[in-house]
């Protein structure tokens, strides 16, 4: 893995750190909080970025893999979008969601070989 992939990865992970950390410690008063936002959306761009470059070098993308990964993500990402502007209608069950749908997508991520 050259430096740069391995930069991006460490990225995408730490964006879904935040997501799913963000998720779980509002739980008991939900609510979005700002940097989860953030960090879907750095995280999802960053994945993108990380399919570019296996495209580009000699490492093979596994395509179902990655399109399952996307799908939940865009829905991972648009949930903390619009419960960033809509934080009256974010729930324990709402958040329970978003952090199920990233635990989901880390398992995808590591045991889909
Ligand atoms: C909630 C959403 C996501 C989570 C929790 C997640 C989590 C992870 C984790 C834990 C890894 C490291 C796995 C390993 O290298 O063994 C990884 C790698 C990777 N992710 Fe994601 N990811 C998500 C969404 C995405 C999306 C949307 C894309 C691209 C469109 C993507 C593309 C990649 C790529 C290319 C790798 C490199 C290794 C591989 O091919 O599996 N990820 N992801």
């Amino acid at each position: 893995m050259d430096i740069l992939t391995g930069v991006i990865l460490v990225i995408h992970m730490i964006g879904w750190a935040i997501v799913l950390g963000g998720a779980l410690t509002t739980m008991r008063e939900p609510r979005i909080a700002k940097g989860v936002t953030h960090g879907a959306v750095t995280a999802l761009v960053a994945g993108i970025l990380l399919v570019g470059l296996a495209e580009m070098g000699d490492g093979d993308v596994n395509n179902v893999k990655i399109a399952v990964k996307l799908v939940v993500a865009l829905v991972i990402t648009a949930m903390a979008i619009y419960g960033s502007k809509n934080q009256d209608k974010v729930t324990t069950g709402y958040l329970g969601g978003l952090a199920g749908l990233t635990v989901l997508n880390i398992a995808v991520a590591v045991l889909w070989r």
